[in-house]
Formats: C-alpha cells, sequence, structure tokens
C-alpha cells in the first residue's frame, strides 16, 4: 500500500491509511477460558511462554502505567523482571518521574500487548518497593553498560550538550568497572500486588474472549474467575 500522502487533504490521508492497515492478521492462537488454570500468574506464564514460542519479540517488554501528584497519568515501555504468587516486578531508579510518580501514588497498570497472537494483558494493583537487598540484587546482576547508566543518573532531565552524556557515561563505566560492588541506592525493584488481571484474545470476527480474574478472600490470596462481554 501508498505511504501517507503529504499534499492535498492531510488528515484524510492519515485517515484512510490507518483504515487500511491490517489488524489482526494471520493465525490466532485459541484461548479456552473454561481450561484456564485457578491463577493469573499460571496463566500469564502460559501466555508468555506461548509468545516466545510464536516468535513474539521483546515478550517480556510491558507498558508501566503511572499516575503522579498533580493526577497526570504516564506511561512507558519496561522490562518485566519476575512474576510469581507474590506478583509482577519491575526495576526502576525511585528518583525518575516514574519513582516519583510511585511514591506519590503506589498504584500501576501494566499492560503486555503480543501482536503476532493478538494477545494483549493488562495488571493493575498496588505497588511496593522490595527491600533495599532485593532491588541492590537485581542491580548488581545488569549488565555493566545498564549499571553505568544508572551510575551517571539524571535520567529523563534534559540533555543539553550530548557531550556531556559521553562523558558522564564513560567516567560511570570506570566507576563501574572499579567498583563491581557499586550499587545505585536509589535503584528499586518493585512489585505490582494485582488486584485485577485481564487476559484478551483477538477473534477475527470480533468476538473477542476476554477472562478477567479478581482477587478475593479476607487473605486477599483466592481469586475468582469470569468472562468479559467484548
Ligand atoms: C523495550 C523497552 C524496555 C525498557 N526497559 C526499561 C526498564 O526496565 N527500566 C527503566 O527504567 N526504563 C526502561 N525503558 C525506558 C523507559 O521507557 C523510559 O524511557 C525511562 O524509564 C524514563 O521514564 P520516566 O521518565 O517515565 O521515569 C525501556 C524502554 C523500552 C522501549
Amino acid at each position: 500500500m501508498a505511504g501517507i500522502g503529504t499534499a492535498g487533504t492531510g488528515t484524510t490521508d492519515v485517515r484512510q491509511y490507518l483504515r487500511g492497515l491490517a489488524v489482526f492478521a494471520g493465525d490466532l492462537p485459541d484461548f479456552d477460558p473454561d481450561a484456564a488454570p485457578d491463577r493469573p500468574e499460571a496463566l500469564f506464564l502460559d501466555w508468555l511462554t506461548g509468545a516466545v514460542e510464536a516468535g513474539v519479540r521483546e515478550p517480556h517488554a510491558m507498558t508501566l502505567s503511572t499516575v503522579g501528584a498533580d493526577g497526570t497519568p504516564s506511561a512507558r515501555a519496561l522490562l518485566l523482571k519476575n512474576v510469581d504468587r507474590h506478583g509482577w516486578q519491575f526495576a526502576a531508579n525511585a528518583a525518575s518521574p516514574k519513582g516519583r510518580d510511585l511514591a506519590a501514588n503506589p498504584v500501576a497498570a501494566l499492560s503486555f500487548y503480543w501482536p503476532q497472537q493478538a494477545r494483549q494483558i493488562r495488571v493493575t494493583g498496588p505497588v511496593a518497593p522490595e527491600p533495599a537487598g532485593n532491588s541492590a540484587a537485581d542491580f548488581l546482576a545488569r549488565p555493566p553498560g545498564s549499571r553505568a547508566e544508572a551510575v551517571a543518573g539524571r535520567q529523563s532531565q534534559p540533555l543539553h550538550d550530548v557531550r556531556e552524556l559521553e562523558r558522564a557515561t564513560e567516567l560511570a563505566l570506570e566507576r563501574v568497572e572499579r567498583e563491581p560492588g557499586l550499587v545505585v541506592p536509589e535503584w528499586t525493584l518493585y512489585t505490582v500486588r494485582a488486584e485485577r488481571v485481564e487476559f484478551w484474545q483477538a477473534d477475527k470476527q470480533r468476538r473477542h474472549t476476554r477472562l478477567c480474574y479478581l482477587r478475593e478472600g479476607a487473605e486477599g490470596e483466592g481469586w475468582t474467575r469470569g468472562r468479559l462481554w467484548p
């Protein structure tokens, strides 16, 4: 198909261009919600391994949505660090904008979309920082370049001169090599204790299948689940 026209009607061209793009193309996997496991992390891991096998690139990249102190929402991509019965984990600098959002409003939404399978997963719940030892272990498991980036710091602040970044990264890398046990104190492993987890499977006839897990019970260790209208 032709690209977006730049002359003439402008907006209409973009509208038509977008309308012409394929959606939910190719073979889609089956999803039988009646056969789903009792716990959402079990189904998540089942879908994640399915995504890897289907060749989804970076299936562990997700969108983290947060809310700032003034109520402004923010979303950005992040890597998933772990999933178990305690929740979904990611790591970030607590001094970054997302870290400040989480300090002001310790709740988050995570969303995954795997286009090859037309699958979406949405996770929401309160967020808590892990103890410093767990965050330090996560930091030290990162490759030297990633640690150096965090040591250089100032994530999301305006960059006025790219040479400043090059110099700071070089110095940070030297420091990481000199001090292999160095940990950035703001580096934080966060856990989203999911309250709601929704699995969405596209259907070419638009009868999409949605299965929603909700946490329940006095101890909050149980889950109910049910289907949603598409
Ligand atoms: C695929 C992908 C993975 C990313 N993983 C992380 C991550 O694990 N931690 C992180 O702090 N930023 C990660 N980033 C960068 C963030 O999207 C974001 O630009 C950065 O954290 C600053 O966000 P903030 O200004 O909202 O705090 C990733 C970006 C992409 C595209």
